[in-house]
């Protein structure tokens, strides 16, 4: 087929889902069990559901988060770079879906034969594929429904000749793995990869504690939300009575553990009914909802090292507030 202009137009791709998902109810079970811990904790990826999403959305825009907006930038700055790292016919892999301007331009320079999205959330998954197919119909999209904090085994594709693959992590979500967890989660995705595969991952990095403690406890209470929406999905999903109002947001940043910790502090002596089951708080008592590592650029090197990617190129801004690290598997 000719396009008007005379060129030849590519072939549709096609579009696919995997749900590698089991079945069951892992909030509730993840809930029960993080809550009966000594330091009650409830794993971060439950933030994101609807509601969840649209207010880190929101915690994107705000003028004390930073790490969005920076990233995006570098990623303009040096997208060619970046796509030549990665080389051409890579099957591109990205973890936590997007259908995000990132990506977005990251396949508009690249020009991968396949994406392979992998997120937790089919819906958001389906959601940013449609988008993705519509803008770049000649792309072949497998959507995998996955939890990538675990082992994963990605179906073969044989539709379009692949020479490698590229492995996407932006957004520094990586931050969510203590360093010991990000090195297993990069040995694995070293495995994925296989020798010569690329990885270009999003890593915030250290710097003053009154900029970090200021990107996630913004004036505008948007990330105090965040963090209390998790409470209102428990309510909501799992018949939990929470009472929002009798807990607060908390975030610092531990500068010898190199983490923003946030928490959801109980302010009262209080309990609170989940499914059945009592949970009882002491006053100051918190839940530990989410870490955030910040790594120097050399802490990351070292430690992708230790999982077999070796450092190509280290992307930064004038302010060395953010970074996306170029690594090969070695
Ligand atoms: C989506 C994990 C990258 O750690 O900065 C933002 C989440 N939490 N504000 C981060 C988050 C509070 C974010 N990541």
């Amino acid at each position: 087929m000719m396009s008007p202009q005379g060129s030849p137009e590519p072939a549709p791709g096609v579009v696919r889902f995997y749900n590698f998902v089991p079945e069951g109810n892992a909030f509730l079970e993840d809930v029960l069990a993080g809550l009966a811990l000594p330091q009650k904790s409830v794993p971060p990826k439950y933030f994101y559901d609807e509601r969840g999403s649209r207010l880190f959305e929101a915690i994107c825009e705000l003028p004390e988060y930073y790490p969005t907006r920076t990233e995006m930038a570098i990623m303009r700055a040096h997208i060619a770079e970046m796509a030549q790292l990665a080389g051409p016919e890579a099957e591109l892999i990205e973890f936590g879906s997007g259908a995000g301007i990132k990506t977005r331009i990251l396949i508009e320079a690249l020009r991968p034969p396949i994406y392979v999205p992998v997120d937790i959330d089919g819906a958001m998954l389906r959601a940013a594929s449609d988008q993705l197919s519509r803008l770049f119909p000649w792309l072949n999209i497998i959507g995998i429904c996955a939890d990538y904090s675990r082992a994963l085994a990605l179906p073969e594709f044989v539709g379009a000749p692949i020479a490698r693959k590229a492995v996407f992590f932006p957004g520094s979500t990586i931050g969510n793995f203590t360093p010991e967890e990000a090195l297993e989660f990069l040995r694995r995705t070293r495995s994925l990869a296989g020798a010569g595969g690329a990885l270009l991952v999003g890593v915030d990095l250290k710097k003053d504690k009154a900029v970090l403690d200021a990107a996630y406890d913004d004036s505008q209470g948007v990330t105090a939300q965040f963090n209390l929406n998790l409470l209102r999905r428990i309510n909501r999903e799992l018949g939990g009575d929470f009472q929002l109002a009798r807990f607060a947001h908390r975030a610092f940043y531990d500068d010898a553990k190199g983490r923003i910790e946030m928490h959801l502090e109980s302010l009262y002596a209080q309990f609170v009914r989940i499914a059945g089951r009592r949970f009882d708080f002491a006053p100051g008592e918190t839940i530990h909802t989410e870490i955030s590592c910040k790594y120097t650029a050399a802490e990351f090197i070292e430690l992708a090292r230790d999982a077999r990617f070796e450092s190509k190129k280290v992307w930064t801004d004038e302010r060395q507030m953010f970074s996306v690290h170029g690594m090969i598997a070695v």
